[in-house]
């Protein structure tokens, strides 16, 4: 495995911790190589000296073994180079010759993995087919094989994404390649499908006739963590809604598929995004976006974003958006889902939340029908992941004063992975790797995905960039979002979760 950007942020926080828990479990194979590039000079030791001070500040890692991590080092290299030069490759050439000498030929199978800024994406995959370091190979069976991991952001809009896939597939199968959305190897999220497919009572349920909307909330309470140069040119439709949000979307909406197959699973996946109606209607777009100031999270004083390193004190990038999207097929039409993410919100949520119909008949009278809580189930994807059902029950003998003897209260019926199956998670890098590295492309996005989910977004940042006077309302670091969202919801009994 190479990993393209072996020093930076997430190689440090989340792919070298995902490494050392797939050796933990035995699930590399002894001849398992890994080569780290990136500019600064260094040697093997040093570099694996970086990696295990990672690995004790890691948050995804709550004790290393010394054994495995011994097992791991031996395996660790590293090369330095820049990725737009040539001599970068002839380096990495020579390090993977020196490598790959002690195994069979058919074992050298080479994953390449580009953790490297988007902006580099190109330049790094052509000198890498020139090089002769990754080569096209003709169908998922031929040894060895060759992969490259691309991560998000895939082009920063539908053009650029074309031309990036465009690129890549010149030069590649798409066997070969494996467009990266960490949220679809969250173990709540590849629950989504399990949870919806392998349980009869909610199937007759999941449509128009029973549901009254869906919110897909992902709020986070950091900040953009030092990345303002990165944020600045990104904002919050291509950092989240691009990819995450509107993956969440598609497992909530999609049909069933024919087979649990990396194929029959992406095309009904594409059929949700093909059915979204335009978020560009009558010349606006139904999408409100904000940027926080200063505020208060977890008790602690912020600055507000426009106050954070590397971000232009007058900057007008969203932090925050909440959209309305219309799925116009036989099973969505008239069920609005509501979208959100923002940083430095109140707290870190990311859910699916289905909010059922009203009983259609007031047999508890007006007034208690009125203060009832629809039925909702909840799907918790991060933190304290699990799955709540919301009902109404007779609150044991309380009295209401239009419905004497009857008073009605919500109550949860609540599963958590902690509680059903211990503390142990599994962080969605490990999941996506191994995945690689069998060759499943399941969860990864397929290029005609990445390129639908630009069509949706892309209109949107249109407007905005030919309508730079467009409102960008605030909201207070610590809070919920800016109060112009509530806008976006109908009726009147309707409120973000
Ligand atoms: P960083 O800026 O922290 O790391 C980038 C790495 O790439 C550094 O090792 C840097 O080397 C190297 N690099 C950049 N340009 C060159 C070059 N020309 N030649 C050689 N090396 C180069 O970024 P992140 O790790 O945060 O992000 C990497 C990718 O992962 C991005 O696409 C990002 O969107 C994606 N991502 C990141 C997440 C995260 O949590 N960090 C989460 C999800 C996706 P040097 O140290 O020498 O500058
Ligand atoms: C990344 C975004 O893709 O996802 C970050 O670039 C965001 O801005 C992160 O913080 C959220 O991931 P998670 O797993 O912490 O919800």
């Amino acid at each position: 495995m190479v990993i393209f950007g072996g020093a930076g942020d997430l190689t440090r926080r989340k792919l070298i911790p995902a490494i050392y828990y797939l050796a933990e479990q035995k699930l590399l194979p002894d001849n398992f190589a890994l080569l780290a590039v990136a500019r600064d000079k260094n040697t093997d030791e040093g570099y694996r000296g970086l990696m295990r001070e990672a690995m004790d500040k890691s948050d995804e890692i709550h004790r290393v073994d010394d054994c495995v991590w011994q097992w791991l080092c031996e395996r660790t290299f590293y090369a330095s180079g820049d990725f737009t030069r040539n001599d970068a490759y002839a380096a990495i050439t020579q390090r993977l010759d020196e490598i790959e000498s002690h195994s069979a030929k058919e074992d050298r199978n080479r994953l390449f993995y580009l953790a490297i800024p988007p902006s580099v994406f190109e330049t790094t995959l052509k000198h890498l087919c020139e090089s002769k370091l990754a080569r096209r190979t003709h169908g998922y069976e031929e040894r060895p094989w060759t992969r490259v991991v691309i991560e998000k952001p895939f082009g920063r809009d539908l053009q650029s994404a074309r031309n990036l896939n465009r690129l890549v597939l010149d030069e590649f199968g798409e066997h070969q390649i494996y467009r990266i959305d960490h949220y679809l190897g969250k173990e709540s999220v590849q629950n989504i499908l399990v949870f919806r497919f392998a349980n009869s009572i909610f199937e007759p349920l999941w449509n128009r006739n029973y549901i009254s909307h869906v919110q897909i909330t992902a709020a986070e309470s950091v900040g953009i963590e030092g990345r303002g140069k990165y944020y600045e040119e990104a904002g919050v439709l291509r950092d989240m809604f691009q990819n995450h949000l509107l993956q969440l979307l598609t497992l909530a909406a999609m049909e069933p598929p024919s087979s649990f197959t990396a194929d029959a699973v992406r095309d009904e996946k594409v059929k949700v995004l093909h059915s979204v109606r335009p978020l560009v209607q009558d010349g606006k777009p139904a999408v409100v976006r904000a940027q926080y100031t200063d505020g208060t999270v977890d008790g602690k004083s912020v600055p507000g974003y426009s106050k954070e390193p590397d971000v232009s004190p007058t900057s007008r990038t969203p932090t925050y958006a909440a959209m309305r999207i219309s799925i116009d097929n036989w099973r969505w039409t008239g069920v609005p889902f509501y979208l959100r993410s923002g940083k430095r919100m109140e707290r870190r949520v990311s859910q699916i939340s289905v909010q059922f119909k009203s009983p259609p008949f007031l047999l508890f009278g007006q007034k208690a029908v009125e203060e009832m809580a629809p039925s909702l189930l909840t799907m918790r994807v991060q933190p304290d992941e699990g799955i709540s059902l919301r009902f109404q029950v007779k609150t044991p003998g309380a009295m209401h004063e239009l419905t004497p003897g009857l008073e009605i209260t919500p109550v949860d019926m609540d599963f958590t992975y902690a509680e059903a199956f211990g503390n142990e998670a599994h962080p969605a890098y490990e999941t996506l790797l191994l995945d690689c590295m069998i060759g499943d492309p399941t969860l990864f996005t397929r290029s005609d995905e990445v390129e639908m989910a630009w069509e949706i977004i892309d209109p949107v940042l249109d407007y905005w960039d030919k309508h730079p006077d467009t409102e960008l309302p605030t909201y207070p670091a610590g809070s919920w979002g800016p109060k112009e969202a509530d806008e976006l919801l109908d009726g009147e009994h309707t409120r973000w979760q």
